[in-house]
C-alpha cells in the first residue's frame, strides 16, 4: 500500500478532518494539507476550533472568528473559531424561536434560552452544525478542520447520543409543561407559536442526523489521526480509531509524527530504535486497512508558508 496522502488528489474530499492528542502535529499536518490543495487552485478553508488555536502563528497571519485570506497563498482561508463564538451563533438562530414558542404557553425570561443553549452537547453539535454549512455554501471546494485535542474529537463522536439524550430530556420537560397549561386553557391565553415545540425539536434531531451522516459518507469526508511513535501515541491512536469504529466513521490515513531518520549520537540511536518498534505495533495493527505515513522529525519548528509546503510535499509524495 503507498504510504502517503496522494489517494486524496484522486479522490477528492469536501471535508477533511485531522484529529489526534496535543501536540503531536496536527495543526501543522492540517496546514500543510490546506496548503496542498490551495496550490492546486482548489479554494480551501481551514479551519481550527482549538481553544488555543495556533493557525494564526503558523501562517504569520492574524486569523480570527471571519474568514481572512492567508498571507502569500492564493486560495487559502483561516478561520480560528472559538465554541463561544458558535454558541453565540446557535442562540441567535434557534433563540427567538425557542423564545417564541415556549413564552407562547409559559412565562419565561429571555434567560431560558441561554440555559437550553448550555444543555450538553449542543455545542458540539452546533460546531459541527456550523463547519458543514460551510462546507455546504459552496464557497469553498474544500474544508479542512484542525480540532481540539483528542479528548475534545471523541466527544464529538459521543455527540448524537449526548444530544439526543437531551433532547428526550428537553421534549419531556416541554410537554409536561405543555400539558399543564393545556389543564388551564380556558383561563390562560394561549398564543399560536408559528412553530410547536416538537416540531423545533425534531429539526434539531434532524439537524444532528444530517451531520452525522455527513460525516459517515466517505465520498466526502476523510478522518485524519495523527500520532507519535511512542507506548502513549499507540494507545491513544488505539482508542480514537475504536471509538471511530463503534461510530461507523473510517479513519483512511495515520501520520506518524517526529520520525528520527539518521541517528548520528546514542542518544538519537536509542530513540529511533524505541520509535521504530512503535511504528512497527501500529503497522502491524492498522497497516491493512489505513495508510500510514511518516513524516521526519525536522530540524526547526515549522512556521511560515514555505516551511508549510515542505511538509506537504512531503506528505503527498507519490511513491
Ligand atoms: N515533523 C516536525 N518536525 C519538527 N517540528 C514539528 C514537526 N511537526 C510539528 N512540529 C512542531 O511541533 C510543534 C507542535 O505542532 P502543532 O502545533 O502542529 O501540534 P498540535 O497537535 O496542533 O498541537 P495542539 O494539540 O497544541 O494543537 C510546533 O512548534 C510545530 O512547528
Ligand atoms: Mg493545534
Amino acid at each position: 500500500m503507498d504510504s502517503s496522502l496522494s489517494r486524496l488528489d484522486q479522490e477528492p474530499k469536501r471535508l477533511i478532518m485531522i484529529g489526534g492528542k496535543g501536540g503531536v502535529g496536527k495543526s501543522t499536518c492540517a496546514s500543510s494539507i490546506a496548503l496542498h490543495f490551495s496550490l492546486q487552485g482548489k479554494k480551501t478553508l481551514i479551519i481550527s476550533s482549538d481553544p488555543t488555536p495556533s493557525l494564526s502563528d503558523i501562517f504569520e497571519t492574524e486569523i480570527g472568528d471571519q474568514e481572512t485570506p492567508i498571507k502569500g497563498a492564493k486560495d487559502l482561508y483561516g478561520i480560528e473559531i472559538s465554541s463561544d463564538v458558535v454558541l453565540k451563533k446557535w442562540k441567535e438562530r434557534f433563540g427567538p424561536e425557542i423564545y417564541e414558542v415556549v413564552s407562547s404557553f409559559a412565562s419565561i425570561d429571555y434567560d431560558f434560552v441561554e440555559y437550553i443553549g448550555g444543555a450538553p452537547g449542543i455545542e458540539e453539535e452546533y460546531m459541527l452544525n456550523y463547519i458543514l454549512e460551510l462546507v455546504e455554501s459552496e464557497q469553498y471546494d474544500l474544508v479542512v478542520w484542525d480540532t481540539a485535542p483528542a479528548g475534545h474529537t471523541l466527544k464529538l463522536l459521543h455527540l448524537p447520543q449526548i444530544f439526543l439524550r437531551h433532547l428526550e430530556a428537553a421534549t419531556k420537560f416541554y410537554m409536561n409543561l405543555y400539558s399543564y397549561f393545556e389543564k388551564f386553557k380556558e383561563s390562560v391565553k394561549l398564543k399560536k407559536g408559528k412553530k410547536t415545540l416538537l416540531e423545533i425539536i425534531s429539526g434539531w434531531e434532524n439537524l444532528a442526523e444530517k451531520v452525522v451522516s455527513f460525516i459517515r459518507d466517505t465520498q466526502k469526508t476523510d478522518f485524519i489521526i495523527v500520532t507519535i511513535p511512542e507506548a502513549l501515541g499507540v494507545r491513544q491512536t488505539e482508542r480514537i480509531i475504536r471509538d471511530f469504529d463503534e461510530y461507523q466513521l473510517r479513519v483512511n490515513h495515520l501520520i506518524i509524527n517526529y520520525v528520527i531518520q539518521e541517528a548520528d549520537c546514542e542518544f538519537h540511536k536509542a530513540r529511533k530504535e524505541m520509535q521504530q518498534n512503535y511504528i512497527k505495533i501500529l503497522k502491524d495493527q492498522y497497516g491493512s486497512r489505513i495508510r500510514l505515513i511518516e513524516l521526519p522529525l525536522l530540524p526547526h519548528e515549522v512556521k511560515g508558508v514555505e516551511r508549510i509546503g515542505k511538509i506537504s510535499e512531503i506528505l503527498f509524495k507519490q511513491e
